[in-house]
């Protein structure tokens, strides 16, 4: 009699898994639910008729039924999350449809920008080099005539990494690695990034530059002047006028900051450049002949100039950019402008 009932448990069971594997939609699952756990199936038939068994193999057989409905349960579980599954697949799969290429990124506004300045100098007949952007207290102060604890140091806000090692605050340190591995005649720009302790609206504590330096036979501050009114004019527009404003920096004598007449009044005078008619755009001047002895020239053959370009600022004059963090936030819908 129990052995008899077990087999039934069994048999029942088997073909209810067998069948729950088997659906393939959600209307043979629903028959297959009633079929094997409604309340006319052969599961709720046999535990009905457990109370026709002997007392003592009520127990046993008891729990046979139950264990075999849990896993009839399961199964019809299994089941259902497939077949959902699979009609939310099918849903949105629509494969007559067009294919979405995916989403092509480009260049951020300062890349395309630091790259921009690289191609004109490029076709003034100029070299790309770069540095590092970790670097020695010589290269970013001492050999570029910084002398130590002078004043000039302090207007650079320096990150130091130990007292030795700073964030390089300036590209200027690419001028002294270049002369000490090249012979002239140089002509190079160094364009990356440098590091000072500052933020506010037109100061990021990370900005870039592209250094200048020229040194050959015979180069003079006519020389200077031209090359950044060929490069003021292809960059910004061919009309665009320059100035020269003597200046003071300890690699170059003399130095001059250069000003462009302003790219929103013409040099009317407005906000922007704040009544003047001009924009400071770069530091520059001839190399001072003190650097020559750090690098083994000979300031008596070779003469130069150098400059020093901010790249935020050259591209926020260009595109008329309020405030520097635009460049750096991570907007997609700024940074796509461009
Ligand atoms: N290194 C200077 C700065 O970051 C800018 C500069 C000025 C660079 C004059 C030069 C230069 O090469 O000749 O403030």
């Amino acid at each position: 009699m129990m052995s008899q009932f077990l087999e039934n448990v069994d048999k029942t069971r088997i073909e209810a898994l067998n069948a729950f594997k088997e659906v393939a939609d959600l209307e043979a699952l629903e028959k297959a639910r009633v079929e094997f756990l409604g309340l006319k199936s052969k599961i709720t038939e046999l535990s009905r008729t457990l109370g026709t068994l002997p007392k003592n193999e009520r127990p046993s057989a008891g729990q046979a039924v139950n264990k075999a409905k849990t896993l009839v349960t399961q199964a019809h579980h299994h089941a259902l999350a497939r077949l959902e599954a699979a009609k939310e697949r099918s849903d949105y799969l629509d494969v007559t449809l067009p294919g979405r290429p995916p989403l092509a990124g480009h260049k951020h506004l300062i890349s395309q920008t630091m790259a921009e300045i690289c191609r004109i100098f490029a076709k003034l007949g100029f070299s790309v080099v770069e540095g590092p952007e970790v670097e020695t207290d010589y290269y970013n102060f001492e050999a570029l005539n910084f002398p130590p604890d002078h004043p000039s140091r302090d207007m650079q806000e320096t990150l130091f990494v130990s007292e030795k090692l700073l964030l390089r605050t300036h590209t200027s340190p690419v001028q002294i690695r270049t002369m000490e591995k090249t012979k002239p005649p140089v002509w190079v720009v160094a364009p990356g990034k440098t590091y000072r302790r500052d933020d506010d609206i037109t100061h990021s504590p990370m900005f870039h530059q592209v250094e200048g330096l020229v040194v050959d036979k015979g180069i003079t501050m006519a020389d200077l002047k031209g090359v950044l009114t060929a490069f003021a004019a292809a960059f910004f527009s061919p009309e665009t006028k320059i100035r020269l404003r003597p200046s003071f920096f300890p690699f170059t004598e003399p130095s001059a900051e250069v000003d462009i007449r302003c790219v929103l009044c013409q040099g009317q005078g407005c906000r922007l450049c704040k009544g003047s008619g001009w924009l400071e755009l770069l530091g520059s001047g001839m190399v001072d002949p003190a650097l020559y002895k750090f690098v083994g020239y000979n300031p008596d053959e070779v003469s130069g100039f150098a400059f020093g370009l901010g790249v935020d600022r050259a591209a926020m004059l260009k595109y008329g950019l309020s405030n520097i963090r635009h460049l750096y936030e991570g907007d997609l819908r700024f940074l796509r402008q461009f």
